[in-house]
């Protein structure tokens, strides 16, 4: 018997076939990545049929829509992999319960946005130029002054963001030419060593924002970052430390608790990416346009503070505070059941089982607690916690845990004010906006402005008709015509008041 013959590779044909039955075209797209084009679409065209209103723009090709970015890629990147089905979260493919085992906030912060684990050398250069950028020019405690005393921090730190660009024209595409960072994919190299500058000043100055933000609020006057601490270690420095003088005496005399240092910077490193979340695409939205990246960053802060984001973990204190003790969880799952009320920290758009992160942070909720206490808030989260993974309709609907369902416990049992949560999740995340920034900039085939498109359903064109012969007639529909309300009792005084020319002409 001769050799057997080879099996000949089974030739697999990726790709699409789409019949346009407007037309009985038929079209093959191509599948990559298991991804289709959207701009394909754009070349099927069809003549207006009967029921086409002008601005559909049938004979212009058709339009993909995806409200809400349900299922559109906007990039390829090769940062951060999710796989919501079986609980994964890798950063450039290391998995991040090895990350959150072994590495240190730093560390991974140089793998996201470098693409490797650095070696010592790169470490301790990464390490120290993100250190030494701590520090911030004085002028900047009168802009924190300037806030009412009441700001939220996260009001504060978004501007504050947007106000240390403007320190630096040589940051500013608007400024020095718009391929300012663009040209580093060309192999500039002052261009690169610019952008990895504005880089290490953004995480460098992000504990130091952040903490200036948490001071202010307290009464507290400013401290210079200190030196020879991690980066964690530093930041909690800033935050607690009362005596500015004491940095100058010599070694440190202020060293925040170990425990809360290290439990901090592995919440710093599970929080540190999440490939397209809403701020990481708002950074790269605001970051298509070319401004300078602390705008970007500033824009990030904004998304991330909205509760559907960043302020979930703040939710879920307020819930378990609301629920009160664990003898009403049984009342409270009934409630949510009846869709009266939602179990935050529970359920997520990607993971359809357990966060994997949710269970790294629990073991650090342990550790956190041996040291400041067991919150008695916990009993009431593991009663629900319990109860919800054991109820069919949780268990049906594919909710569990997520990272926010312990994270808040943390933070509070560390005595963070609540409205300080999401700040503790912008400091992190730095790190991420600013790697995905990078790949941006760095794209082989250049930047593309985001620039999405819309299906238009307002009135066709009309024309415009004098004052004199409008009716009046409002609209159907809710907010058709401008709120009528309630003005300040400062107000009605001022509107009672002559003022201008009435005045004037009285004189
Ligand atoms: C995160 C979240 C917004 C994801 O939303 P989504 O992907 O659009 O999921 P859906 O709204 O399609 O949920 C699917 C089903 O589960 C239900 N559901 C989802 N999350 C729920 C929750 N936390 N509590 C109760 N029911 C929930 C929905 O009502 C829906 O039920 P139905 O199919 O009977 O209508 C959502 O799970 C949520 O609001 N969670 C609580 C807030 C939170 O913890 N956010 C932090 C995320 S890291």
């Amino acid at each position: 018997m001769g050799k057997p013959l080879p099996t000949p590779e089974l030739k697999r044909d990726d790709s699409l076939n789409v019949k346009d039955n407007r037309t009985g075209k038929e079209y093959t797209v191509p599948i990559t990545h298991n991804s289709i084009p959207a701009t394909f679409f754009k070349g099927i065209r069809a003549p207006a049929g009967p029921n086409d209103r002008p601005e559909d723009e049938t004979e212009r090709g058709l339009r993909v829509a995806d409200k809400g970015f349900l299922n559109t890629a906007v990039i390829e990147s090769s940062i951060t992999y999710i796989d919501g089905d079986n609980g994964v979260l890798r950063y450039r493919g290391y998995p991040i319960e090895q990350l959150a085992a072994r590495s240190s906030f730093l560390e991974v912060s140089y793998l996201l946005i470098y693409g490797a684990l650095p070696s010592g050398s790169q470490l301790s250069h990464f390490t120290s130029e993100v250190l030494l950028h701590g520090p911030i020019h004085s002028d900047a405690e009168g802009f924190f002054r300037a806030f009412r005393y009441d700001a939220h921090p996260m009001a504060m730190l978004t501007s504050a963001f947007s106000y240390l660009g403007s320190y630096y024209g040589e940051a500013n595409p608007s400024l020095q030419g718009q391929d300012l960072f663009t040209k580093a994919a060309k192999g500039d190299a002052v261009a690169l060593q610019n952008m990895d500058r504005q880089i290490f000043r953004m995480i460098g100055k992000a504990t130091t924002l952040a903490a200036m933000a948490y001071r202010i609020r307290q009464g507290r006057d400013f401290v210079v970052p200190p030196t020879g601490m991690s980066y964690t270690e530093s930041f909690l420095y800033q935050l607690d430390h009362l005596s500015p003088t004491d940095q100058l005496s010599g070694p440190q005399s202020y060293k925040p608790h170990p425990v809360l240092a290290k439990a901090l910077d592995i919440l710093f490193i599970l929080h540190a990416d999440h490939e397209m979340n809403a701020s990481s695409t708002t950074v790269l939205q605001t970051g298509s346009s070319l401004p300078d990246p602390f705008s970007a960053v500033a824009a990030g802060c904004a998304s991330l503070y909205g509760p559907l984001h960043g302020g979930a973990n703040e939710a879920v204190i307020r819930m378990l505070l609301s629920i009160g003790s664990p003898k009403n969880v049984p009342a409270f799952l009934e409630a949510v059941k009846k869709r009266e009320k939602v179990l935050s920290g529970f359920g997520h758009r990607v993971y359809k089982t357990s966060d994997p992160r949710s269970f790294i942070i629990r073991k650090v909720a342990d550790e956190v607690f041996a040291v400041t206490g067991r919150d008695p808030l916990l009993d009431t989260a593991m009663a629900l916690h319990d109860a919800a993974l054991k109820d069919e309709y949780f268990v049906s609907r594919k909710l569990a845990p997520n990272v926010d369902f312990w994270s808040g416990l943390i933070y509070r049992a560390m005595g963070f004010p609540m409205d300080f949560f999401p700040v503790l999740f912008v400091v992190p995340r730095v790190v991420g906006w600013v790697a995905h920034w990078r790949q941006m900039m760095l794209s082989p085939s250049g930047v593309k402005i985001w620039r999405p498109r819309q299906i238009y359903v307002g009135p066709s064109t009309r024309d415009y008709v004098p004052l004199e012969e409008r009716t009046g007639a409002a609209q159907v529909g809710i907010g058709m015509e401008p709120s009528v309300i309630e003005h300040s009792g400062m107000t009605k005084r001022r509107k009672l008041a002559e003022t201008g020319d009435k005045v004037r002409s009285k004189l």
